[in-house]
């Protein structure tokens, strides 16, 4: 989540506050609480000084099957969170960065933006997100003071808050984000840098989101984020790496949509897996013509 200020075609980023939007290192968290006095962010109550606390919530897709069913999904749970009580969630917006419209114009609000010019992205096609981030950034016009970057592989579980507190800026610790041995994630190696250049620092909130199967519960976290596959026997055992008996992972459906109706694990294994299949199942039985698309 962020605060933006945005003047006359020039774009400064202040007072960031990203949530759900990985870009940090062990490195930075450790770096971070070193400078940073705990107990002042907690000081500093919701709500406080800010006029309009509701924040924009913005997710960058692109018109493949894979991107589309996961942002169907994450809209879906988004209205179901946005208007209960305890949230200040305000718009939504896809940014598709297709270079044109696609068959979703209609179901989720979406802002397209053009893709990397051929061969910018060096094969990593990812690259396009901060890309299109940017374009949206710089051409809409968003009502909103914050922005909260998700990804389409957020559910959320309940009504968000906003965590940013005028220039505290907020971010989950994404554990995996360290350079030296996970070089391809380069986008979010672009967020920690330019953070780090312009001085922002952020109040990392490791409880925000669940990371099934890692995270067994999901406690009092506001997103499960499904990219890692869940994988167990039919004694509920995880079998991670290993193609199990009763499994989930996002990947197995990059041309099509998953079935309604996905089989539940089996007894034993965690809550948060449970509850990811639940909540999957509860907006593919209610999206009009889920199978469509
Ligand atoms: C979902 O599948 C289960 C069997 O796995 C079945 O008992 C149940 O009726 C199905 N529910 C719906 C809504 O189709």
């Amino acid at each position: 989540m962020r605060k933006m200020s945005i003047g006359r075609g020039s774009l400064c980023l202040f007072a960031a506050v990203i949530i759900g939007f990985p870009f940090a290192t062990y490195n930075f968290t450790t770096f971070w609480i070193r400078y940073q006095d705990p107990g002042l962010v907690k000081s500093v109550p919701h709500g406080s000084g800010r006029v309009n606390p509701k924040f924009h919530v913005a997710v960058t897709a692109s018109d493949a099957p894979y991107s589309k069913w996961q942002c169907r999904i994450m809209y879906y749970w988004y209205k179901r969170s946005k208007d209960r009580a305890g949230s200040e969630m305000g718009g939504f917006t896809r940014v598709l960065h297709s270079g044109r419209p696609d068959n979703l114009m209609e179901e989720i609000p979406t802002f397209v933006v053009d893709p990397l010019p051929n061969g910018v992205d060096q094969g990593y096609v990812v690259l396009n997100r901060p890309w299109a981030f940017l374009q949206w950034l710089e051409k809409a016009k968003i009502e909103e003071e914050y922005v909260l970057m998700g990804e389409p592989d957020h559910i959320f579980v309940k009504p968000l808050p906003n965590l940013a507190h005028g220039k505290h800026p907020a971010a989950y610790p994404f554990f995996y984000i360290k350079p030296a041995e996970n070089e391809k994630i380069l986008r979010r190696y672009a967020y920690a840098v330019a953070s780090a250049l312009h001085g922002v620092k952020h109040t990392l909130h490791k409880e925000f989101m669940v990371q099934p199967p890692w995270e067994s519960k999901v406690g009092k976290s506001y997103i499960i984020h499904y990219t890692y596959g869940c994988d167990y026997t039919m004694k509920g055992e995880l079998t991670y790496g290993k193609i199990g008996e009763w499994r989930f992972d996002k990947r197995q459906y990059l041309n099509r949509p998953p079935p309604k109706n996905l089989t539940l694990p089996p007894p034993g294994v965690p809550e948060s897996v449970v509850r990811l299949v639940k909540m999957i199942n509860e907006a593919t039985a209610n999206i009009p013509r889920w199978e469509d698309i």
